[in-house]
């Protein structure tokens, strides 16, 4: 098999055989195919797009570059959520031990933030204790007797991906739908899950910002799941403002046991029992208990406790909290309109909530407040945004990122997307 005719192959359109597929993943994955070579592919199929047989082929090849788990022999059904990113996405938090405590077991392999959109795992870590890394057996044991856990992806998770996204990462490469659902379901096939739903994200603060991006990737990342046997559903949802009105680690972790202990923000609990619900139907748990009850019964919280235990994690800690804060005022009295999200994902950022560089360290107390969310009224120098930050010469930056993020008028938005909807 030659690299070159496979990269002409794919740059004059024509589709790729499932030889020259499973050929050139693995080879790249030992180091065989040059990065250039793999970059050139990348753009080939960037332009040139592939077919729901290429997709899925190329998936399944990342995935057996590294090991598979598997979870069938657990006495529950597996059932995983993934998002694929947006501001203040607190969700699994609670989700996770939600579902969980229907009946589920739920696999969540997350990743660390980079750039505006946090991690869930930097999230997890401003919990005093609490660590990321288990090891397949602790996974294992964690899934049986608590019935959830989120831990890193082991370096063993498809290897050819992790080489494959960096390289995209540094060849403008990143914004292909085949490429980005093939990257994410490698890792969800390799998880183990029997079932998953996609949290497929629109908006300013995603990596969609289009309703009709966000339908083919979602559509892409079902037929990969449907193609390999895992029932996948996906649900489209807004991110054009934050999820909830807390963004950074351990502000995030605060208002996710909130809804634990079933209060929380509408939005982000509307958000969390959808999405359990689907991840129960998913895995043909019909008649479980529903994820409402168990956030409004404690069993959601009681999970979430013995989960943050079983990692190393103190459940009763106080969480961190910034040195510095800041506020900003309304200007004027009136009704949000709009509260972008990119921006604040961007102030929380550069507050220190998250890296620039995936070596970076994160401050887990930093982040943004949001008094207001579109549709509420205030009152003319009423607090919008608190600011938190360990450094004070952060908070100019911050304040200037969130200047053009809102705007207060006299009549309420119109709402560009309404409740989470089906693809
Ligand atoms: N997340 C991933 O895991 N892969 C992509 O390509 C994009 C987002």
């Amino acid at each position: 098999m030659n690299v070159i005719d496979i990269i002409v192959a794919k740059r004059d359109g024509r589709e790729l055989t499932p030889a020259q597929i499973d050929w050139v993943v693995e080879a790249y994955a030992r180091d065989a195919v040059a990065e250039e070579q793999m970059a050139a592919l990348s753009m080939a199929v960037l332009w040139r797009g592939m077919s729901r047989a290429e997709v899925s082929r190329w998936t399944e090849a990342m995935t057996r570059s590294g090991t598979r788990l598997d979870f069938a022999d657990l006495p529950r059904p597996t059932t995983d959520k993934h998002s694929t990113g947006g501001v203040g996405d607190k969700i699994t938090l609670a989700l996770t031990p939600a579902v969980a405590a229907c009946g589920a077991a739920v696999p969540q392999l997350s990743g660390r933030g980079l750039g505006h959109t946090g991690g869930t795992l930097d999230k997890l870590e401003a919990i005093p204790g609490w660590r990321s890394h288990l090891s397949p057996t602790e996974m294992r044991s964690a899934l049986r007797d608590v019935g959830g856990v989120v831990c890193a992806a082991g370096p063993d998770l498809a290897p050819a991906d992790r080489k494959l996204y960096a390289l995209r990462d540094v060849t403008g490469t990143v914004e292909s739908i085949p490429l980005i659902a093939s990257s994410i379901m490698s890792k969800k096939l390799a998880e183990g899950t029997g079932a998953l739903v996609l949290d497929v994200k629109v908006g300013s603060g995603a990596f969609m910002k289009t309703m009709s991006d966000a339908r083919a990737l979602a559509r892409t990342m079902v037929d990969i799941g449907t193609d390999h046997e895992v029932a996948t559903v996906a649900l489209l949802t807004a991110m054009d403002t934050p999820v909830g009105r807390e963004v950074g680690n351990a502000r995030e972790v605060a208002e996710a046991c909130e809804v634990l202990a079933g209060g929380g923000p509408e939005d982000v609990v509307e958000l969390t029992v959808a999405l359990g619900r689907e991840m129960l139907s998913a895995a043909g748990l019909t008649a479980a208990k529903d994820p409402a009850t168990a956030l409004a019964d404690g069993s959601a919280m009681d999970v979430w406790r013995r989960m943050v235990r079983a990692q190393g994690g103190d459940p009763d800690a106080p969480l961190p909290t910034a040195r510095e804060h800041a506020q900003i005022l309304a200007g004027r009295s009136g009704v949000v309109r709009r509260l972008d999200a990119l921006a604040v994902g961007r102030a929380a950022w550069s507050l220190g909530a998250g890296r620039d560089r995936k070596e970076d360290s994160v401050s887990a107390g930093a982040g943004v407040r949001l008094h207001a969310k579109p549709g509420d009224r205030i009152q003319a120098s009423q607090p919008l945004f608190t600011l938190y930050t360990d450094e004070a010469d952060r908070l100019q930056d911050a304040a200037r990122e969130l200047t053009d993020s809102y705007t207060v008028e006299d009549v309420a938005p119109d709402h560009t997307l309404g409740p989470p909807a089906s693809l």
